[in-house]
């Protein structure tokens, strides 16, 4: 899967803008408030997993966050982030990596995906997450995860997703977590569209 998901998203950060895509949001403000919400100390390590060029990171910072990484597929997208946060690029450690290949070298406090873990739709796939979420928690850490809701949309960017109602991520999550929070969202694309993301927060038992 690693090196045509690569292309694929490499080939998408090259092309297109930052406002030209769907996922596009200034303000994570659904995402912010999850994490303010915690009130975790402002050095607990995050994880933004598929970060890509998002400006979670922009704004935790500016919130006083300091131990922030961002995880992505694509190079390009983590060479483009450090190139708009300038200075700021040296306050977040970055790492290129599939999510599926990635073994964490440390323990996050929060992990945190918006819009990444729906693109997995084969089991094996689902697993490999899981087991990697589980190994880069620690003990009662958070995960906060947004993925395309049941009534979402069943594609993005050319790729099938798979959505995921309040349901699904209890059948696939209590056994392992503790649900604190779901939520729905409407993410409202800079196209003038509308999509339905469901949120869950997540406390590893
Ligand atoms: C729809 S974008 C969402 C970006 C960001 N999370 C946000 O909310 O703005 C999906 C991101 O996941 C990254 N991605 C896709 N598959 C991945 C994988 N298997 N491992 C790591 N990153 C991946 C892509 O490069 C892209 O940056």
């Amino acid at each position: 899967m690693t090196n045509s998901t690569k292309n694929h998203w490499n080939s998408i950060y090259s092309t297109k803008k930052l406002n030209q895509v769907s996922w596009y949001q200034p303000i994570p403000q659904v995402s912010l408030d999850f994490i303010e919400s915690l009130n975790f100390s402002k050095d607990a390590p995050i994880l933004d997993v598929g970060g890509g060029d998002s400006f979670l990171c922009d704004n935790l910072i500016e919130l006083g966050y300091s131990n922030i990484t961002v995880l992505d597929i694509s190079d390009v997208a983590i060479q483009r982030a450090k190139r708009r946060l300038g200075n700021n690029a040296n306050k977040v450690s970055w790492i290129v990596s599939d999510i599926l290949n990635f073994e964490p070298k440390e323990k996050y406090a929060i992990w945190h995906d918006r819009a990444v873990f729906h693109f997995l739709r084969e089991n094996e796939n689902i697993n490999k997450y899981l087991n990697s979420l589980l190994e880069g928690l620690v003990e009662n850490g958070r995960m906060i995860l947004g993925a395309f809701a049941e009534n979402g949309p069943t594609r993005c960017c050319a790729l099938d997703v798979k959505r995921y109602s309040f349901e699904d991520f209890n059948n696939l999550f209590s056994d392992r977590f503790t649900i604190v929070k779901t939520q729905n969202s409407i993410h409202k694309t800079p196209f003038d569209t509308e999509q339905s993301f469901n949120f869950i927060e997540a406390k590893k038992k």
